[in-house]
């Protein structure tokens, strides 16, 4: 059992980030396979906080090879700023390469993603306005520049040409000043000359490894709620965060995927509009947000805050075959004498046995609550379940039971060492062997 996809199970913003971190130790490659620098992953290790954007979580293990997969959409700026300031805090970082596939992020994607939003008016998405959702539409449209593509320069002056024609159409029906090509052109042939030693057809090398029996992770971004197809549709990104993702955006099939391992909270966030069962609007909503430092880690809005949705969180189950769960930010919720849980959905005065059809059904769910046992102290020095009070481990088991998941890890506070791993035979495997 050597491969592992590690998976946002809620909303985005679960813990991924860390999660890839501290398993990274012990993994060969870590390949990213979705989204873009809507992502923030952060990893806080040695006194020292690392915000991922668009570089894999496993690039501070210098054993460890980081690639960006063809499933991701990636600004090329932000890429080697991202590297910089990396190689500034670490100077040793580990072997990083940019799948050929992956689709380029331009300013016109993230100019038409705020001008897409103000139109939007109130309907509008909340997006992180980083240009991801027009670069996947341009990838679906088959005219996105991928980076295969924009290394080469006669072939990216030539597409670049063809696209920014067409941009530059729709910037004017938005009343916007065209783009101009040889600026745009001559300062991101740069960046293209700064990354062509990075990029490179990269499915063979994750094949290799997987056929080879190396240890490789395939790192998810956002959610399995904000998935194009399984999310809150309209109120979603435009890539595929679920596992079946890691498949579409790295070049292996289903049967290549050992283990499964989603990231939850022990409660639900939420960033940008949508619906959301459990939100909690009054002050525990605000000292969650407040104990738990829930502002977004990319845009630096209000993360919303809810009590942890067990129905929300069995569907994440099932969609990607979870092997375990990984429950983190549990001491966030120390000193809550008692905690609400969703254990089912009601839908116009009917228990549903499914989820919800639409954002109007989302909107009018009343979420059937179950009250468990809080606890208080610092949780962030356990490091074994025995460490826990009873009432954090009866919390475990009751996800665990309800979700039909073990607990794989448990997260106590953000550092690497916080960390407890529960079921050592979850981690590179399925706990069937
Ligand atoms: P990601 O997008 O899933 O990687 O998650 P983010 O990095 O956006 O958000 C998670 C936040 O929680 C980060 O600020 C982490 O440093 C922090 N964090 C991770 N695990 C824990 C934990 O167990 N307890 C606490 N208090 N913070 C945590
Ligand atoms: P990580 O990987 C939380 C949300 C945005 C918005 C919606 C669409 O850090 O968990 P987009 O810019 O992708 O078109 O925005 O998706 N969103 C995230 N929320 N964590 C993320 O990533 C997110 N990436 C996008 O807030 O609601
Ligand atoms: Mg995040």
């Amino acid at each position: 059992m050597a491969t592992l996809v590690i998976i946002g199970a809620q909303w985005g913003d679960e813990a991924k980030g860390k999660m890839v971190d501290v398993l990274a130790d012990s993994a060969d490659v870590v390949v990213r396979y979705s989204g873009g620098n809507n992502a923030g992953h952060t990893v806080i290790t040695g006194g020292k906080t690392f915000k991922f954007q668009l570089l894999p979580a496993g690039i501070l293990h210098k054993d460890c090879i980081s690639i960006l997969g063809g499933g991701m959409a990636v600004c090329p700026k932000s890429l080697l700023d991202e590297i910089a300031a990396t190689r500034a805090q670490q100077p040793e970082l580990g072997q990083l390469m940019v799948s050929a596939s992956a689709h380029v992020v331009f300013p016109y994607h993230r100019l038409l993603d705020r001008l897409e939003e103000e139109a939007r008016g109130e309907n509008k998405i909340g997006t992180t306005t980083r240009g991801i959702g027009p670069a996947y539409t341009d990838k679906v449209q088959r005219i996105g520049i991928r980076m295969g593509e924009f290394v080469e320069p006669e072939v990216f002056r030539k597409r670049l040409g063809e696209v920014l024609a067409v941009k530059n159409r729709l910037l004017s029906m938005f009343g916007e000043n065209a783009i101009d090509f040889d600026s745009l052109y001559s300062e991101y042939s740069g960046y293209a000359a700064a990354l062509r030693p990075l990029v490179r057809e990269t499915d063979s090398v994750v094949q290799n490894a997987v056929y080879d029996g190396w240890k490789v992770m395939f790192e998810g971004a956002q959610g399995s709620f904000l998935d194009l197809d399984s999310g809150t549709y309209p109120y979603v990104t435009s890539s595929h965060p679920t596992a079946g993702g890691a498949c579409i955006g790295t070049g292996i099939g289903p049967r290549s995927i050992d283990g499964v391992l989603g990231v939850c909270k022990a409660y639900t966030t939420r960033v940008g509009e949508g619906p959301f069962p459990t939100e909690l609007l009054d002050e525990t909503g605000q000292l969650i947000r407040d104990q738990g430092q829930e502002y977004g880690t990319v845009t630096g809005r209000s993360r919303r805050c809810g009590w942890l949705d067990l129905v929300a969180l069995r569907y994440s189950a099932r969609l990607n075959s979870l092997s375990g769960l990984i429950v983190a930010k549990l001491d966030v919720l120390s000193g809550l004498p008692e905690l609400r849980v969703c254990t089912g959905y009601m839908l116009d005065g009917k228990v549903m046995d499914g989820l919800p059809t639409s954002v109007s059904e989302w909107n009018r769910v009343e979420p059937q609550y179950e009250t468990v046992a809080g606890w208080s102290g610092d949780l962030t020095t356990a490091r074994s379940l025995s460490d826990l009070p009873s009432s954090v481990r009866d919390y475990l088991d009751f996800i665990a039971a309800h979700v039909g998941i073990p607990v794989a890890i448990v997260s106590v506070g953000p550092d690497r060492d916080e960390t407890v791993v529960v079921r050592e035979d979850l981690v590179w495997g399925n706990g069937k062997n």
